[in-house]
Parts: structure tokens; sequence; C-alpha cells
């Protein structure tokens, strides 16, 4: 008798769970009929059991070879499709309908839906046109200006990375806090021209701050999946951390944009012929600028600018992280990077982005360790703004949709 109470009251819990669940029932019957992507059994409120807490990328590149491309699953309560399949996340990310991003904690309540990876909508809209358009344009100048103020920042950071490895006179060493420095340089160099030197204290101070913010899995991290938690221990402590960590990082931003603003007004008194160019500077003018685009506000330029200060000291040093560990592994390969280096660039200057084109082999160096360390194995998470139908299933709007790159770029590895 006891075992079929026991029982009864399990179904009864479970049939209680699915209808509290918003679309679980619908969405699992659609599965069956093959309307949304397949995908694993799930669970009301827990969702697909499995997925790995940390790498959820190695789980769902496993479930990829079972489901195919593009497959569905509940995340806790939230339901996700995965895309793996490069056609298939090309044409996705190219579809309105699939650029909103997630109402989860980190992007609504951390960053409270300013700066780019993390906004949506218009604002995402017109910032990320303007943002492809600028950094294009710095590279672009950068490449073809003669005036030295627009690369002396980046020839002094690599002196200073020079010096860094020097310092240490041959020791084995660590170089992941001087690639960080140089990161944060470069990061600093893009949105701030001239502001940051190598010396600054400010740079240490980057580089702690974002810490706890790299420390989640902004895709399928726990708290983004159940938003509540950040109420509870010990999930409450890390989203306070992390939310520290974006508003002091806002506030950094804000001083350097004055800083800047400082900078170039001292030059133009001096009459210095060319104002320096970077991300903020653009910003303003496009703030003074009449137009109809009406997200160029003061705080979005700090926020914008925060985040590129923040994604770019991320990304650059484990860049660089994995080319000097690729450079450690295969010394034939440096050494005849180096002989491309001697014979194209020569030992009396430095290398820069007018060599591009003629640097075929650091170029392949550099795409290669991009492919095979694959750093960046989910890009930010996107949300469905309207029901989709997308290769054969629907989608229904407001749904969770992650890139998983892990198949793509492992495939052809050796
Ligand atoms: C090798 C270096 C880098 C890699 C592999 C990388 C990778 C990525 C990926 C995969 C995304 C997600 C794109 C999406 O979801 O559409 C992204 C977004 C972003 N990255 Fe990077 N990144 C790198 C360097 C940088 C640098 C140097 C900066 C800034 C100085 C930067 C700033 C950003 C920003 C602001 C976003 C959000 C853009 C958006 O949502 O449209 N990244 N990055």
């Amino acid at each position: 008798m006891l075992p079929l109470v026991i029982s009864a009251f399990v179904v009864a819990l479970v049939l209680i769970l699915c209808l509290l669940q918003r679309n679980f029932v619908p969405l699992t019957i659609d599965g069956w009929f093959c309307k949304v992507p397949p995908g694993p059994v799930c669970w009301p409120l827990i969702g697909a059991r499995g997925v790995d807490p940390i790498y959820s990328w190695i789980t769902f590149t496993e479930w990829a070879k079972r489901y195919g491309g593009i497959f569905g699953l509940f995340l806790g309560s939230e339901y996700t499709v995965v895309l793996s399949d490069i056609n298939l996340i090309r044409s996705a990310l190219s579809k309105p309908s699939f650029e909103g991003r997630p109402l989860g904690t980190i992007s609504r309540s951390l960053f409270r839906g300013k700066g780019l990876g993390f906004a949506d909508g218009k604002l995402y809209r017109e910032q990320r046109k303007f943002a492809v358009n600028t950094l294009h344009h710095l590279a672009v100048n950068s490449c073809q200006s003669d005036n030295p103020d627009d690369t002396t920042g980046l020839h002094e950071i690599y002196a200073a990375l020079v010096d860094d490895f020097a310092s240490t006179n041959g020791e084995p060493l660590d170089p992941m806090h001087f690639l960080q420095k140089a990161s944060v340089l470069v990061s600093c160099d893009l949105a701030h021209k001239g502001v940051v030197k190598p010396d600054d204290p400010i740079v240490e101070d980057i580089i702690t701050l974002y810490k706890p913010l790299f420390s989640i899995n902004v895709s399928t991290g726990l708290l983004n999946i159940h938003p509540w938690l950040k109420h509870f221990p010990p999930y409450r402590q890390s989203y306070q951390l992390m939310q520290k960590a974006v508003d002091h990082g806002r506030g950094i931003a804000g001083k350097l944009v004055e800083q800047g603003r400082t900078l170039r007004e001292k030059r133009a008194q001096v009459n210095q012929e060319k104002t320096l160019f970077d991300y903020a500077s653009a910003f303003d003018r496009k703030m003074l600028s009449v137009s109809e685009e009406k997200s160029f506000t003061e705080e979005q330029l700090i926020a914008a600018a925060a985040e590129l200060v923040m994604a770019g000291e991320e990304d650059i040093h484990a860049m660089m992280y994995w080319l000097v560990l690729f450079m450690c592994m295969y010394p034939d390969i440096q050494e005849r990077a180096q002989n491309v280096l001697d014979e194209l660039v020569g030992p009396t200057r430095q290398p820069s982005l007018r060599d591009n084109g003629n640097l075929d082999y650091i170029e392949a160096i550099v795409m290669e360790s991009l492919r095979f360390s694959n750093f960046v194995p989910f890009p930010l998470p996107r949300r469905t703004t309207e029901d989709v139908q997308f290769s054969g299933f629907r989608i229904p709007k407001g749904r969770l949709t992650l890139c998983c790159s892990n198949l793509i770029t492992q495939k052809n590895a050796s």
C-alpha cells in the first residue's frame, strides 16, 4: 500500500510542477510531434539532467552529435534552443527575430540593458551599427595615418610588455599578469586614447575589478537560469560582488571619459593639428550631432566604454595567453614566425596594421590558435523576439538561443 501512496504522491507532484511551469507541457508535447527541435528528456523546474554546470558546452557538443545541429531543452524552467551547425548559426544571427537578449539576471539586473553585449531592441541596433563603424574606422585610421599619435599608444604598450618579460631575466614565469596589463592598456587605448599610461595604478584596478564577472557562465550559469537565486546565499554574495564590479567599472569609465575630454581640450588649446580619435570621442561627436537616434546618451557612452574595456581585456589576454602556450608547444612554428617577421618587417621597426596582408603566416597562426583554443565557446546568449519558423521547427517567442561553436571549431582538428 505504502509504495502505491508514494508513487501517487510523486505523480501528483510532477503533474503540479508541470502545470506550474509555463509552457512546459505544450512544448514537451510539441517535442514529441517534432514541431519544436528534438532534445533530451526534461523534468519540470529541473529541466534537462546531466548538463555540466560549468562546462555546459561540452555536454551540448555531445548532445549535438545525438540530436543534430539544432536541439531544444529546458535549462531549469527556461526553454532553450542550442545551435551548433555553422550554417544555422549564421542564418539565425542574421535574422532580427534572434537579436533579443535574455531577460535573466545578467542582462537586465546587472547591466540594466545598457552597453552592447547585454542590450537589445532599437538601442542595441543603433549602438551595434555605431560600434562596428567606429571600430572599423579606428582600425583603418591606424593603418593609414601618418600621425605618430595614432600608433604611439600601442608602441608604448608593446615596449612595456617587452620590459615586463625582460624583467624576469629568463626565469620561468606565468605571463598571465603581464598579458592582462597589456590587454587593459590596448582596450583603454581604443576607448580613451592617451588617457591611461602603462604605469597608471588604474590598470591593476581594472584587472582585479572584473574577476567576479568572468568567473560565471553568462549563458547557462545558474544565476541566469534561476534569477531568484540572487536573494539566497551563496548566490547573493556572488551577485553583490558582480553588481559592485559592473558599477565600479562604469565609475572608472565615467572618469576616463572625462579625462579624455580634458585631454582633447588641452590639445586643441595648444593647436595640436589633429585631435585624438577614439571610441569615446566618436561617441561625443555623435551625441552632439542632430540625429534621430535617441540611444546616444552619457549613460550609454559610459556603459559601452566600460564594456569595451571589460570585453577587450578578457578576450585579448585570453587570446595572447593561448598564443604564448602554442608557441612554447611548437617551437618550430615559433622560429618560422620569427623568421617571417625578421624578413618582412625587419629589426628597425615594430609591426603595425599596415603590414596586414603581407604576414599571411602570422595571420594563419592567429586564426588557427583562435580555432584550436575556442576560448569563447558560446557567443553571447540571444532571445527570440517573435515566434520563428526556423530550419523546419517552430521556436516560440522569448526563448533563449545559444550558439555553441565547439563542434564547428573541433570538426577538423587533428
Ligand atoms: C580575439 C579576440 C576576441 C574574440 C575571440 C571575441 C569574441 C567575441 C564573441 C564570440 C562575441 C559574441 C558576439 C555575439 O554574440 O554576437 C563578442 C562580443 C563582443 N566583444 Fe569580443 N572578442 C574579441 C575581442 C574583443 C575586443 C578587443 C573588444 C573590445 C575592445 C571586444 C568587445 C566585444 C563587445 C563589446 C561585444 C558585444 C557585441 C555585441 O553584442 O554585439 N571583443 N566577442
